[in-house]
């Protein structure tokens, strides 16, 4: 077996920005403590709550000291292991409070699950914070068969998870999204509906016996138009409630890494029966994490978009969506 690695190419930040205060360093790799593993990352996840971070928009994290990691979820192959459920060579799917945009981390064994042989490294490595987030949020509205749900920015990361996982416990779906978008979601048995004025009147007559839960992504007019609907408070969620959720889901004490591994548990057994699909939206070699980041806050995602360590090639293709958003 090769050799155990003793560096790291992590990607950090000095002080608060934009994506261009991130920077790869290499750092010393520590060696796994009893109940830790070394993980080569494969593939790691970007998301919208490492952008709030980064740029101080998030007073919890006003106190972490610099220089600060990036990133959440991770996919990879053990290469150094302290803890006997996870040998050598065991493919893993993770998530820690940062720091997982790097080539190996060393982490807790309590933050891993086994990936299954036919879930992609693609999908796995963007799993988590989309993944439990959209998980949480269903659990907590109790979403199931003879709910008719709207979720807003149902092609996006978050909502993608949400939608097809509110199909398969039996509710019908109504997702919103831009035209571009209506062909991926009917295909996934979603009702796609497009934002913008109009979109009460639309979602009424796509749900002619009522909407029964709500779910705003995107966050702009959720509060009113769940009013409008006539949605009940306690099956509706906010923006801000998926903000909060999020940035619980990052801490570090032994309650929330349980809860998020068992979610994440969860997530990769639907992942691997099909429940749901993860497409990928942008993968970019981990150097070009501030093109990545460029690409998310275009908030035109369909899906996730996630970074490699081990690209094919670093030569850049124009992505096939942009070709035929350039046609229109
Ligand atoms: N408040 C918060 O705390 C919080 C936290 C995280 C994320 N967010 C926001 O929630 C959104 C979705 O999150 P995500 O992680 O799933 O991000 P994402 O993958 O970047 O979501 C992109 C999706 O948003 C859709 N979208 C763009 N403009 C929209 C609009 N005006 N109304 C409804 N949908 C729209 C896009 O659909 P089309 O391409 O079809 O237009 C795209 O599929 C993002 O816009 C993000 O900024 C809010």
């Amino acid at each position: 077996m090769a050799k155990k690695p003793s560096e790291t190419s992590v990607i950090e930040y000095d002080q608060v920005g934009g994506a261009d205060v991130l920077q790869a360093r290499t750092r010393p790799l520590r060696a796994p403590e009893p109940g830790e593993v070394t993980v080569e990352v494969i593939v790691a996840g970007i998301s919208h709550i490492d952008g709030f971070i980064r740029t101080g928009q998030e007073p919890d994290w006003a106190a972490e000291p610099f220089p600060r990691a990036s990133g959440s979820d991770f996919a990879g192959v053990v290469v150094d292991s302290a803890d006997p459920r996870f040998p050598r060579g065991t493919e893993v799917v993770g998530h820690v409070r940062s720091g997982a945009h790097a080539t190996y981390l060393t982490v807790s064994a309590d933050a891993l699950v086994k990936k299954p042989k036919h879930v992609t490294w693609e999908t796995a490595g963007g799993l988590y914070l989309a993944g439990v987030t959209a998980l949480d949020t269903l659990d907590a509205l109790h979403i199931a068969e003879g709910d008719t749900i709207v979720i807003s920015a149902a092609a996006g990361a978050v909502g993608s998870i949400e939608a097809q996982l509110a199909r398969y416990r039996g509710a019908k779906v109504i997702g919103t999204c831009g035209e571009r978008n209506f062909d991926y979601l009917r295909q996934l048995g979603i009702t796609p509906i497009q934002y913008g004025p109009g979109m009460t009147e639309r979602i009424q007559a796509a749900a002619p016996r009522g909407v029964t839960a709500f779910i705003d992504n995107f966050g702009q007019d959720g509060h009113e138009l769940a009013r409008e609907l006539g949605v009940p408070a306690s099956r509706y969620r906010s923006s801000d409630d998926r903000r909060e959720l999020e940035l619980k889901l990052l801490r570090s004490d032994p309650e929330t890494v349980q809860h998020a591994t068992r979610q994440l548990a969860a997530l990769v057994d639907l992942a691997d029966k099909q429940a749901f699909s993860l497409l990928i939206s942008g993968f970019y070699p981990l150097g070009d994490v501030a093109l990545a980041y460029a690409d998310l806050d275009k908030l035109h995602s369909r899906g996730k978009v996630v970074l490699a360590t081990h690209p094919v090639s670093t030569f850049r293709y124009l992505k096939a969506r942009d070709v035929a958003d350039a046609r229109n």
